[in-house]
């Protein structure tokens, strides 16, 4: 962020940048990560009024969150560095926030969020140990490759229903393309 010349003023609130409009050489800084995480959660499920447990801590949580303050839920923020979850709830005005590896001390939400890189280009590894991964509730994968993460598998397999992250990418895809053109993407 700090090498562009202006930055827009939700991103620069969020404190993440993910989509750069280059006019004539002068480089502005945008976000519309929250804007796809905000539709792909609205395809599968309400957000006023749900507890959102989020894990992670980096662009894609800040983003999230904004998006869901901005939509009235309630959040408990988790990260594998904690001082990192507590910098970011108190930024966010989130009271509930602690380690990733005191997951099973915040068993009381409708959706989890895995906003962390872990599941990436990898079916091995998981942010949730197996004990933790919840039955019959919502979750949000933010990993968008490969879809099927080991997270997916196992909530799948407890009868959860999945946002899956390649929802988020088309999403905030479709804004990019907006911001890049000028013009509304459509369909042939
Ligand atoms: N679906 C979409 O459209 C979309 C959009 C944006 C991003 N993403 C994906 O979201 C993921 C996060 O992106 P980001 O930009 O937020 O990355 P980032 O800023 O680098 O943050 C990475 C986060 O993952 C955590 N983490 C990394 N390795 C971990 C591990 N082994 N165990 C537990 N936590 C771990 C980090 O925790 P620490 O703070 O403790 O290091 C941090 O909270 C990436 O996979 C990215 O591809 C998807």
């Amino acid at each position: 962020m700090k090498y562009l010349d202006a930055i827009d003023p939700v991103a620069r609130e969020i404190g993440a940048v993910n989509a750069i409009v280059n006019d004539d050489g002068c480089l502005t800084g945008h976000n519309v990560d929250w804007m796809g995480a905000e539709a792909a959660i609205k395809e599968v499920t309400e957000i006023r009024g749900c507890r959102f447990l989020v894990l992670g801590a980096g662009g894609a949580a800040r983003s999230i969150c904004y998006a869901l303050r901005r939509n009235g839920a309630e959040i408990v923020m988790l990260n594998r560095d904690g001082k990192k979850a507590e910098t970011l709830a108190r930024e966010f005005g989130i009271n509930s926030f602690g380690s990733l590896s005191e997951i099973s001390k915040f068993p009381d939400y409708d959706v989890l969020v895995n906003a962390t890189s872990v599941g990436f280009f990898d079916t091995e590894n998981c942010a949730v140990p197996e004990s933790a991964v919840p039955h019959n509730r919502v979750v949000f994968e933010v990993v968008f490759y490969p879809v099927k993460t080991k997270l997916v598998q196992m909530a799948e397999a407890r009868g959860c229903r999945i946002i899956p992250g390649v929802r988020m990418l088309v999403h905030l895809a479709m804004k990019q393309f907006e911001l890049y053109t000028g013009e509304q993407p459509r369909s042939k």
